[in-house]
């Protein structure tokens, strides 16, 4: 390999919230970090390079989107998904989850029903309830070990609502989503004339044999009638830079939401945005295979330790993404047992399955992407606390 993925780095000091949050959430520092889902690798060098060499001119003045970072991300997205955009589709929002709520006010109004599939990545909950709009559940069927959509329930439920969040790949069932799935929620939802919002920031860390289908290209409808947000911010280990996009192919969408933000001067961006977002698509294939076959190993390790060691802990193996969603119901503890089991005898920081959802009740979401020996360390320890306290 010629990165190196095993290297520890102290990120003690640099106000890292998955370090740091320890002592809000935790109220403690002695537990091991597995939950924030950034990762413990260095930032992509070919990025962290183009900010030092950026800082080499001492003016970080007002900066303006050149064409070479359009052409960064079209090159992207072509090579990778056979996505075919052209600049205009391009819009700079600044973070996934800040764009979403943009979007959601420029499209959306008060009252209005936004549908979401639990359990599912929880600020797509906050945005809508935080900007009162009203949530409406689709719950997503566990089968088979997996998640796959409820589209008969999905069919009902979508009537009346203005708005769907779709997670594709999902976040933390790790799920990739199957064409015919996409396609039914693309024609259910343009029939119903609900616009899509698919967050795909999970889109690069599709780990092979998966691969990743971007909801505009399963059918026209989709195409016209969805916002794509994506951003090289998870699998290139760069979200702190908040530069992310949404893609619209629909123009006349694309100029409702071009005056929205336009009003707000919401797309300036910082002086690093840009050419991050251009390095990492620019220099980013050899580093991603690399990184994506140390998460692999990862995601390895850790379902056989657990069926060795921890056999009523299972790993939901992901399909995409370095979060593994652990199924912990057959320990049978109350939700609040099973936290302080992870925290008071295991030490370990993850994320309560319930955040996500209260279809998470009896799941824990833990992030391996990290060293090997951190991930091993964490492992000994939930083996010994699961000795002493289930066994
Ligand atoms: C599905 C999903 N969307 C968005 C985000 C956050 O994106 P951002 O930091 O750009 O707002 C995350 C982070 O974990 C995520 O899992």
């Amino acid at each position: 390999m010629k990165y190196n993925f095993d290297k520890v780095i102290d990120r003690s000091g640099t106000s890292a919230e998955k370090v740091e949050g320890l002592k809000h959430i935790w109220g403690r520092t002695d537990l091991i970090p597995l939950w924030v889902a950034d990762m413990d690798f260095a930032t992509a060098p070919f990025v962290t390079d183009a900010i030092r060499k950026r800082c080499e001119n001492e003016v970080l003045g007002y900066t303006g989107k050149p064409d070479s970072y359009y052409n960064a991300i079209i090159n992207w997205v072509k090579q990778r998904y056979d996505l075919i955009v052209t600049k205009e589709v391009i819009n700079f929002v600044p973070g996934i989850v800040p764009g979403i709520g943009m979007a959601m006010n420029c499209f959306t109004q008060k009252g209005d029903k936004v549908m979401i599939q639990p359990p599912v990545y929880h600020p797509f909950a906050w945005v809508t309830t935080r900007n009162e709009r009203t949530l409406v559940i689709n719950p997503l069927r566990w089968e088979n070990g997996m998640y796959r959509m409820d589209l008969d329930a999905f069919r009902e439920q979508i009537k009346g609502c203005k708005l769907f969040i779709l997670c594709n790949p999902h976040n933390p069932g790790g799920v990739v989503w199957t064409e015919a799935e996409l396609r039914a929620i693309a024609d259910i939802c343009y029939d119903e004339k609900v616009l899509v919002f698919s967050d795909e920031i999970h889109a690069d860390l599709t780990l092979p044999p998966h691969t990743h289908r971007p909801f505009a290209t399963v059918s026209e409808k989709a195409r016209m009638n969805s916002v794509t947000f994506m951003s090289p911010s998870k699998a290139f280990n760069m979200p702190g830079l908040s530069a992310s996009h949404a893609l619209i192919f629909n123009e006349d969408l694309r100029k409702r939401f071009r005056i929205y933000m336009d009003a707000g001067e919401l797309d300036m961006g910082h002086v690093f945005a840009f050419l991050s977002v251009e390095a990492a698509y620019s220099h980013g294939t050899e580093w991603l295979d690399q990184c994506l076959a140390y998460i692999q190993g990862n995601i390895d390790f850790v379902d056989e330790f657990l069926k060795k060691h921890a056999p009523k802990i299972k790993a939901i193996r992901p399909e995409a993404s370095y979060l593994v969603w652990l199924d912990c119901r057959e320990l049978e503890l109350s939700q609040k047992d099973l936290n302080e089991f992870f925290v008071d005898k295991a030490h370990l920081a993850l994320n309560d399955g319930e955040m996500f959802g209260k279809e998470g009740i009896g799941f824990m979401r833990l992030n391996v992407a990290s060293p090997r020996c951190i991930i091993e360390k964490a492992m000994k320890q939930l083996a010994d606390a699961y000795q002493l306290y289930i066994k």
